[in-house]
């Protein structure tokens, strides 16, 4: 006759609950210093973690010209609705480019490079376009626009 196999109790009791609890920490230990790792290595590597935007909120009606100039970008809100910011960094050598209302395109002071009002190169010294910015429309309660607010 043989007797019954004693087997401990697995997943059960005082112990197990400690056990599980202990692996917990330090599976968390483990995730704290992976992520204190990585973030400098990542860093390091020149993989770049993409800044939060910076918002900046125009408020409506705009001048009548339908252009507004920021520090950073012109605004330019045409009459079917669409509204466009590009970026007044000259990209030929930085400097801060201005929109020319009578000649109605964007000229850089500096070494005279000019972008129409979508930022699309028209003459050199600068050889690409100006960036543009993603806009969004801030409305009250009733759909009327209030603000667009400008994505840098
Ligand atoms: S910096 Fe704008 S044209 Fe040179």
């Amino acid at each position: 006759m043989h007797a019954p196999l004693h087997h401990k109790d697995r997943g059960t009791g005082p112990d197990s609950g400690r056990r599980t609890l202990l692996v917990r920490w330090l599976q968390g230990l483990a995730a704290a210093a992976a992520a204190l790792f990585l973030y400098p290595l990542l860093r390091f590597s020149g993989h770049r973690i993409p800044p939060k935007p910076r918002l900046v909120e125009v408020p409506v009606p705009l001048p009548a010209s339908g252009v507004h100039t920021d520090h950073d970008f012109l605004l330019f809100a045409r009459p079917d609705g669409d509204v466009l910011a590009v970026s007044r960094i000259c990209t030929h050598l930085g400097c801060r480019v201005g929109y020319q209302q009578d000649k109605q395109y964007i000229e850089c002071p500096c070494h005279q490079s000019r972008f129409t009002a979508d930022g699309t190169r028209i003459a050199g010294p600068a050889e690409k376009n100006l960036p543009t910015f993603e806009v969004t429309r801030k409305e009250d309660g009733s759909g009327r626009v209030t603000a667009y607010v400008v994505h840098l």
